[in-house]
């Protein structure tokens, strides 16, 4: 077996508490194969950009490079996260478009590739991580890399209507021809690549996801829908409830119901049309009035982008609005908290909401959608309120699936969600548990190298 190389933004380096969902499937393939994991060390320093810190644990040598602070705020802040985040979100209205932070993005995704090519080996396998690094297969292979590249993208591919309105986009997005595989969330994302290398990127789609780039060279573009860890998160979920905080949680519901929401503080979750659907079923459902407590956890996510700045003073004014017209003096209908919490602490969070609430305006896939399901008592399980613009609502078609923009039909899935009785929520939750066992993290990162390989 070749030796494995994963490359992304962020590392997870030992000793990190909260691994999420995709390092530790990552690190289950690190450490089958031995490999490599090469990533920004997370840090703005005042130093030049490109110093290498190493750690080697067991058959895994991770190695992190630092960037000085004009280069985090040009490559991640600027040109990562308010141009291609938002576009890849559909979200034109806040795309930023700098030729600043756009070259300081080529020359950052430039200083991996002349920092990582001298580790490889002619045998390795590449596999590259999201819309941070999208140059830097075409880079590697200008540094002589003949090795197999794969890529894939967590976040959606817009349409090519959508890419066309970024300047330069064919520099940035035909880079991607020199992968062997580029692995995409959903069919209609990788549908939708394939649409654009035909119409903008003199491309041809050669029928089974075999695509051709101007100059001949073939590659493909596949679906890879990702998973969860869905036995461990089970498990961990069961054992959670005897924590304290899950403990403390529970007891200060006092009988009533909880609605539970768990994302990063990002517009494109759509947590304002959120507590603002929350308000129209306080409004609509006076039957349930003080049955059901909504509680959002929202940790600041980018907070040195604008954009996200904004968003916080939105909600927390929304929230004090919700609040202050609907609370008793001894219950508040929304929790709004920005503290963050350990993965296994939310697992224990899950499974004591009756009703999970993921309604982004725009998702790759999502996974706490599907951590939410599989953090479920199979005696008692909660029901999964998912937008049908989240990459997983084309796999949990048993969640009540809604329009996020939609507030009265978010208010009334939040109704039926809360009153559904035991038989029909075991058959949903059936349905979807036996999907997410069959199609875990495992399945999802060995389909992805097979298909690399071969
Ligand atoms: C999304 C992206 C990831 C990113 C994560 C957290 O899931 O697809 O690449 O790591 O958000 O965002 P952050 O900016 O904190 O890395």
């Amino acid at each position: 077996m070749s030796r494995l190389v994963v490359v992304s933004n962020r590392v997870a380096i030992p000793g990190d508490t909260r691994p999420g969902g995709l390092a530790v499937g990552l690190l289950a393939a690190l450490k089958e194969r031995g490999g490599l994991w090469f990533g920004w060390s997370g840090k703005a320093t005042r130093d030049a950009s490109g110093t290498l810190h190493e750690q080697v644990e067991g058959d895994i040598r991770y190695v992190t490079m630092d960037l000085d602070k004009h280069d985090v705020d040009g490559y991640y802040n600027g040109f990562a996260n308010r141009t291609l985040w938002p576009l890849l979100h559909f979200r034109l209205d806040l795309v930023d478009y700098d030729r600043g932070t756009r070259e300081t993005y080529h020359r950052v995704n430039e200083l991996f590739a002349s920092k990582l090519a001298p580790l490889l080996r002619e045998d390795d396998i590449v596999w590259i991580h999201d819309y941070h690094l999208i140059p830097l297969a075409a880079m590697l292979r200008e540094r002589g890399i003949g090795c197999r590249i794969g890529f894939f993208l967590h976040v959606p591919m817009p349409s090519a209507d959508l890419l066309q309105a970024m300047p330069d986009h064919l520099r940035l997005f035909s880079s991607l021809y020199a992968c062997d595989l580029v692995g995409f969330q959903t069919q209609r994302d990788a549908d939708r690549f394939q649409t654009y290398l035909r119409l903008f990127g003199g491309g041809r789609v050669l029928g089974d996801g075999q695509l051709e780039a101007p100059d001949g060279r073939r590659f493909r573009a596949a679906a890879f829908p990702i998973g969860i860890d869905t036995e461990r998160i089970a498990q961990q979920a069961k054992a959670a409830v005897g924590k304290t905080a899950v403990k403390d949680l529970r007891g200060s519901l006092r009988d009533r119901q909880l609605a539970i929401g768990v994302d990063r503080l990002d517009y494109s979750k759509g947590l304002p049309e959120r507590f603002l659907g929350f308000e129209r079923y306080l409004e609509r459902h006076p039957d349930q009035h003080g049955s059901l407590t909504y509680l959002q956890i929202a940790p600041v996510s980018r907070g040195d982008v604008t954009e996200y700045r904004q968003l916080r003073s939105q909600l927390e004014q929304i929230a004090g609005h919700i609040n202050g017209g609907h609370a008793g003096p001894d219950w508040t209908p929304l929790r709004y908290v920005n503290q963050n919490f350990t993965h296994a602490t939310l697992t224990g969070f899950y499974r004591s909401a009756a009703v999970g609430l993921v309604t982004p305006l725009r998702d790759g896939m999502n996974l706490v959608a599907k951590e939410y399901v599989a953090s479920q008592d199979p005696d008692n399980p909660g029901v999964l309120v998912l937008s049908l613009l989240a990459g997983a609502a084309d796999e949990l078609k048993q969640a009540l699936l809604v329009n996020p923009h939609d507030l009265d039909g978010v208010a009334d899935a939040i109704a039926t969600a809360a009153t559904m009785p035991l038989k029909r929520r075991q058959e949903r939750w059936n349905a979807m548990m036996e999907h997410l066992r069959r199609h875990d993290i495992n399945h999802w990162r060995q389909s992805f190298l097979q298909e690399l390989e071969a």
